[in-house]
């Protein structure tokens, strides 16, 4: 069956996969987005509806009577050093924001969301593997917002209004080069895409922020997740929301570690020369070592990941050569 799914954020890196997901099931997809860090050439092709969540009077007069089977709902902003600085944006955008979207859902008795959450909303790691039942601690202010939309969402859930799926999601990584998608943030902060950029000629310093963690090469390790695999996870929420609504919270990763070495090496493989980098300090806040337990995304969704590191890395070298194609037009 054919559904119709309001995508807010979905200019962005993931949510515009997404919508190439939904399509590519014979959905219908609406990008609701306001482009403060989303691209307009990511939507071509595609209804959208320009609007700044934190507006309640535009957001409501924008929706007003349309009819969508559910939410994905990405809309946010996502830089954890940003988050510090300015903290009354994040909240206002990512919190404000998100009432802002369920008070117009409700108005318009849309009850299924699929919500992008993040590890960030567990902090420092207490295990070698972080499951859903892991503490929420985080330890920043990007984090403290993304919990605070899973708990928002909670709440109207508990109210009877909502079903929801909060996806707490490692790291994104990886590209759909031949639909021309793919990461570009700026600035950018994810270690493959710079680590790429840096491949590619930029003039930057590429710096590895500490190799005197106790991991086996000195690096922190991260869990990345092809956003590709992501995009599948949310089609399978989406689809479990309608079948059985209620409220959960899934980890999306790999499960498999990869220490910031072990992926400069692998990017060294894909582009066949070595790529300079600095060795810096520490970065106040990194974890050594950051990987999900995903088992429950597993039971619930019938979902794992399916693509590893090379078709991670091979994906984002494509598109980062698509990308320097776009920047320099
Ligand atoms: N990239 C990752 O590794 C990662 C990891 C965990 C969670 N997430 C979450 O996934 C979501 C998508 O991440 P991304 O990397 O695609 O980010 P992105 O910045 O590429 O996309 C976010 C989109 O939301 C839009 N947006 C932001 N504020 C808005 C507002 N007030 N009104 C309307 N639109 C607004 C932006 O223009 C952009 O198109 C975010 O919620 C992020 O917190 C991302």
């Amino acid at each position: 069956m054919s559904l119709h799914y309001l995508v807010t954020g979905g200019a962005g890196y993931i949510g515009s996969h997404l919508v190439l997901a939904l399509v590519g099931a014979q959905h219908q997809a609406t990008v609701l987005d306001d482009f403060s860090t989303g691209h307009r050439w990511a939507t071509e092709g595609h209804e959208v509806i320009e609007v700044d969540i934190r507006d309640l009077a535009a957001l409501r007069s924008a929706l007003l009577h349309r009819h969508f089977d559910g939410v994905f709902h990405f809309a946010a902003k996502s830089l954890v050093g940003e988050s510090g600085q300015k903290p009354l944006l994040y909240y206002q955008n990512n919190v404000t924001g998100t009432a802002n979207l369920l008070e117009v859902a409700l108005e318009n008795d849309w009850r299924h969301c699929v919500f992008s959450s993040t590890a960030a909303v567990y902090g420092s790691p207490q295990s070698a593997v972080i499951a859903e039942e892991h503490p929420l601690n985080p330890v920043n202010v990007y984090g403290e917002t993304k919990l605070a939309m899973e708990q928002l969402l909670s709440a109207v859930h508990k109210q009877g209004a909502m079903h929801a799926v909060c996806l707490r999601y490692f790291n994104a990584a990886g590209a759909a080069p031949d639909a021309h998608r793919g990461e570009w943030h700026e600035p950018e902060t994810h270690l493959i895409p710079n680590v790429l950029r840096k491949a590619a000629g930029e003039a930057r310093p590429l710096t590895i922020f500490g190799d005197d963690y106790d991991t086996p090469d000195g690096t922190c390790i991260r869990d990345y997740i092809h956003v590709l695999d992501l995009a599948q996870a949310h089609l399978k929420a989406m689809a479990m929301l309608h079948r059985e609504g209620g409220f959960h919270t899934l980890n999306l990763g790999s499960e498999a570690g990869y220490s910031v070495r072990e992926i400069l090496r692998a990017c060294e493989t894909t582009v066949g020369q070595p790529i300079t980098h600095d060795i810096g300090p520490r970065r106040q806040g990194d974890p050594p070592r950051l990987v999900a337990d995903a088992g429950r995304a597993g039971q619930i969704l019938g979902w794992r990941a399916t693509r590893g590191l090379r078709e991670i890395v091979d994906s984002a070298w494509l598109w980062e050569q698509e990308r320097q194609r776009l920047q320099a037009r």
